[in-house]
């Protein structure tokens, strides 16, 4: 394992569970976005996403789940993402262990490959859950979306004692819609499981403050890191393949050059046949690839 810092940003390149459990101090972090890979048969770069059995898969969860748990602070905050035919597995262990505050579903459209002998999953489930139900985090007033009752239709409510105009804003109840990220994308990297911006957002704004500790432990494209920081938050982030360590030293830790190599934001390709280019083809199909999983 090895690891690098700028200022409050750390990163580990090693495996999750070794660094959780050799790094990482007990009740440390405020913090914790877990996505890990999901058992689908992704190809993250030389590590493959399969595990011979559900049970296996699960096994191996929690065992960092437990770890995660040890490093969360008392009143610290951990949001847990898996894909929808595994998350029983987490659902049933952690609420043993956590409060489960939420149970969210980040939905989104795809209009690229599509089911077409049952419906394709179009969602992805969260767990959103506390160590201390009665104290924890979460700053509703940094996370309002636009009421559309109030906002857009101007409705009336005549319910109380005076008529008085709906909210224009609300906090956002658990179905969240956020578009994935899209190769024409300005965030978007090279990664097949890249999660946008604005879901970590919303996640770091509402369950942490300026200043807090932010741990994504499967860091992929540093999404987390990348959002923490810029909201001010320090962070620790863990990541096993050295293909997606440069995007995060890069991408958090502002690194020009790692061993040698000029790091850079991906280069798209710009030559266009029949509206797409070659790359966001690729890229469309890989991470479809998620569409149509329902073992
Ligand atoms: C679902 S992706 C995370 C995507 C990330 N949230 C993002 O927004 O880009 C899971 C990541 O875990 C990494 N990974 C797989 N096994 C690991 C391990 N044992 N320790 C650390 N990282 C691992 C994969 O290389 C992959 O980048």
């Amino acid at each position: 394992m090895k690891k690098y810092q700028k200022d409050d940003h750390l990163i580990y390149f090693g495996d999750a569970l070794g660094v959780l459990h050799e790094k990482i101090s007990d009740s440390s972090v405020d913090l914790i976005f877990v996505d890990p890979p999901y058992n689908i048969g992704k190809k993250f770069s030389n590590f493959k996403d399969r595990w011979p059995s559900d049970e296996d898969y699960a096994e191996w969860c929690y065992k960092w789940i437990d770890e995660c748990i040890r490093v969360l602070k008392p009143c610290g905050t951990m949001y847990l993402m898996t894909s929808t035919q595994a998350m029983p597995y987490f659902d049933l262990y952690v609420r043993k262990k956590l409060t489960i505050l939420s149970r969210i579903v980040w939905s989104y459209d795809s209009s690229g490959v599509q089911a077409k002998k049952y419906f394709g999953s179009m969602y992805e489930p969260l767990l959103h859950c506390v160590k201390n139900s009665k104290k924890y985090t979460f700053n509703h007033d940094d996370i309002k979306v636009e009421a559309k009752t109030g906002a857009k239709r101007k409705l009336i409510d005549y319910r109380g004692g005076v008529p008085k105009p709906y909210n224009t804003t609300k906090v956002p109840g658990n179905v969240w819609d956020f578009p994935r990220v899209r190769y024409r994308m300005d965030e978007y990297e090279e990664h097949p499981s890249q999660k946008p911006q604005s879901l970590l957002e919303r996640i770091i704004r509402a369950s942490s403050n300026e200043g807090d500790t932010v741990l994504d432990p499967f860091s992929g494209t540093f999404t987390a890191a990348a959002v923490a920081k810029s909201l001010g938050r320090k962070t620790i982030s863990i990541e096993s393949q050295e293909e997606y360590l440069k995007i995060g030293l890069r991408r958090v830790l502002e690194y020009e050059e790692y061993r040698g190599e000029v790091l850079r934001k991906p280069q798209k390709n710009t030559k266009i046949k029949n509206g797409r280019s070659k790359k966001e083809e690729r890229h469309e199909e890989i991470t479809e690839g998620l569409f149509n999983v329902n073992s």
